[in-house]
């Protein structure tokens, strides 16, 4: 896919482009895998395939599912199906720092949705944003099951608990 004009007038690169070693590594990873003309075959590959194109490139925008779509022989609406029927895969780019509100009902009942707001607010961001600089995503989740803790915050794969408003401020210095 060519490159695109963005609203600022600024050639923007497609992320093949961008990241040319990294679609190597896709490719060279498609490679080891026993594809042929059998479609149905190849579509019981395509869930690893688009794990490791997002462990790869973080994010499977459109240009990346066409790519993926066309290696194994499938249609573009197959490979997008996927994607948007299991939350693991986005296709928007995501932050360094991937900060997820937990808002199931435990945590919600003490207080997630204010922290929630406080994020916001700091951030600027709202809730399945992220950052221009792709420092920080913001997101909510239901429950973790860490509900002896509400409200529960994840940055990363780090858990804090009994969340305030006042502590956000310090929670987003700790990323930077
Ligand atoms: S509801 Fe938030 S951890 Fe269970």
């Amino acid at each position: 896919m060519s490159c695109e004009n963005c609203a600022c007038g600024e050639k923007k690169l497609d992320i093949l482009t961008k990241f040319p070693e990294n679609l190597k590594g896709l490719d060279k990873y498609i490679a080891t895998l026993p594809l042929g003309e059998d479609v149905d075959r190849n579509r019981g590959f395509l869930i690893q395939v688009l794990h490791k194109a997002q462990e790869i490139f973080s994010y499977i925008p459109l240009e990346l599912q066409l790519h993926v779509a066309n290696q194994l022989g499938l249609h573009l609406s197959e490979v997008y199906g996927v994607i948007s029927f299991y939350s693991y895969f986005t296709d928007k780019p995501v932050g360094k720092y991937k900060i997820n509100i937990c808002t199931g009902t435990a945590c919600f009942v003490k207080g997630a949705g204010n922290v929630l707001d406080e994020f916001k607010r700091y951030l600027n961001l709202e809730d399945g944003e992220t950052s221009k600089d792709e420092l920080f995503s913001l997101g909510s989740l239901r429950c973790v099951g860490a509900c002896s803790l509400a409200p529960v915050v994840m940055v990363n794969d780090k858990v804090y608990g009994n969340v305030t408003t006042q502590m956000v401020p310090e929670i987003i210095n700790e990323c930077q």
